[in-house]
């Protein structure tokens, strides 16, 4: 009966969803649930991102001022940092931040915080889903904890709780939130229904899982794939440049088989907020049963060791015009973690920046997407410094230019003209006349 009445309220979108956290991957679902017609909430800590979405100004490049202004505009759209709100909401989707640890381990104090936050508002016959990226057993074991003991109500009966991995892939063209396939799990038979019956409507293609732990390890799966993968090109990598053979050219060619391989690019190591840190979330989580995750620490090994394989390939750069790093002037080109986005989290260039700077090079950026670092929890000495400008004598008067992020917007050419000594890590030179080559140096 109570499915039958969650599911017409569904259906005729008199249903309000809530978002916790309105970051790369909160805003783009809040969006979509807004475009499909519901009532939404969107909540934030953040003061600053909700005055920006009430002046209908976008915090995400990718994500336009005229999205923004269909939200700040709608009647049907509230963005608010105060929680009390949470009582309007039928369901809660959470998607704030599972970084890792000084340590290397999941730091959940995002995820515990929301949740305390949650309970004090909790009602009966609310669903709450898990977005954020997590070790399998979150959502049953410390989500139901944290929930049931904040609000006296319990889960399964009272209220419901799901997990759906969020799969949001920024600056990917092809694919938006609403055509991204989406896994639901949830370990109580109508936690699972209510809530595959609310993505369903304004979601492509909703795959039900018997569980959350399912939905929780099978994106864990997906993105040690990644890893594991991008390693073993990674480590090619390092093999084929001893041997003097274009590592691009070798994955370009093993990719012309139709079945049982899958490309992968070599790069000057891993970047984002997904990639270099959900692995280890299985890490933790296995330890606890006493295993061990070789693959994953393997893969971390192999590529944190590839922005030091681009700074030696920098050094026999600039030993062939007789110049030591200490006291070389090097422009890194791109501080984001990858081309067309303006997300820095865990970007290679930062590690890069530090070992030079360390060595005694003096450094500057270029990153059209980000004019100027901002705060962010890591790389705070980078803080406030400012990309330059993309001129002729400006780009002339570096030593190096090492290309670290691969921008569409970028002119390889004029480039290739005003500088005398490119370190280029993403294959942007791919096809070089010979005396061209002179100068690009393939990292
Ligand atoms: N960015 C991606 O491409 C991507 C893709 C798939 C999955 N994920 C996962 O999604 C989750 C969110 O990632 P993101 O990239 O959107 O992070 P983000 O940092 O861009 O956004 C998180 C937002 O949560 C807010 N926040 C933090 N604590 C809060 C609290 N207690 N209450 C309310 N708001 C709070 C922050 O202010 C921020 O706006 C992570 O688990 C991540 O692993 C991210």
């Amino acid at each position: 009966m109570m499915m039958m009445k969650v599911e017409s309220r569904i259906a005729n979108k008199t249903f309000t969803v809530g978002i916790i956290g309105l970051g790369y991957v909160g805003l783009p679902l809040l969006n979509t649930f807004h475009k499909a017609g519901f009532p939404v909430i969107g909540f934030d800590t953040d003061e600053e991102k909700i005055k920006s979405i009430h002046k209908g100004k976008s915090y995400i490049k990718h994500f336009s001022d005229e999205d923004i202004e269909k939200l700040s505009d709608s009647d049907q759209c509230k963005v608010t940092k105060d929680f009390k709100l949470l009582e309007e909401v039928d369901a809660v989707l959470i998607c704030v931040p599972t970084p890792l640890d000084h340590h290397r381990e999941p730091d959940m104090t995002y995820v515990e915080e929301t949740a305390k936050t949650i309970s004090l508002y909790l009602k009966k016959g609310q669903l709450v889903v898990l977005e954020s990226t997590t070790w399998p057993g979150t959502s049953d074991e410390l989500l139901t904890q944290i929930l049931e003991d904040g609000s006296g109500l319990k889960a399964g009966s009272d209220f419901y709780i799901a997990y759906s991995p969020e799969r949001e892939d920024p600056g990917n063209s092809e694919f938006d939130t609403k055509s991204i396939p989406k896994l639901v799990g949830a370990s109580v038979y109508e936690a699972r229904e209510i809530a595959v019956a609310l993505y369903s409507s304004s979601i492509d293609t909703v795959i039900p899982v018997s569980s959350s732990k399912v939905a929780e390890s099978a994106k864990l799966l997906e993105n040690i794939f990644r890893s594991v993968n991008i390693a073993l090109v990674n480590e090619m990598k390092q093999v084929m440049d001893a041997m003097g053979i274009d590592i691009h050219e070798v994955v370009d060619a093993a990719a012309t088989k139709p079945f049982g391989f899958m490309k992968f690019t070599p790069g000057p190591g891993l970047g984002g907020h997904c990639i270099p840190i959900d692995p280890y979330y299985l890490t933790w989580k296995a330890k606890e049963f006493g295993l061990n995750t070789r693959f994953i620490e393997l893969a971390g090994e192999v590529n944190n060791a590839m922005p030091q394989f681009v700074i030696d390939k920098l050094i026999l750069a600039l030993n062939g015009y007789s110049k030591s790093v200490k006291g070389s002037k090097i422009l890194v080109l791109g501080v984001a973690y990858k081309k067309d986005v303006d997300d820095m989290r865990e970007s290679p260039s930062f590690v890069i920046m530090d070992k030079l700077v360390k060595l005694g090079a003096i450094i500057d950026y270029y990153d059209p997407w980000i004019p100027e670092i901002p705060a962010t929890r890591e790389h705070m000495n980078w803080k406030g410094v400012k990309s330059i400008e993309w001129e002729k004598e400006n780009i002339e008067s570096y030593d190096s230019i090492l290309i670290i992020t691969d921008h569409t917007e970028i002119n390889y050419n004029e480039l290739l003209i005003w500088s005398n000594c490119i370190v280029d890590s993403r294959n942007v030179y791919s096809y070089l006349r010979d005396e061209e080559k002179k100068k690009v140096f393939k990292a």
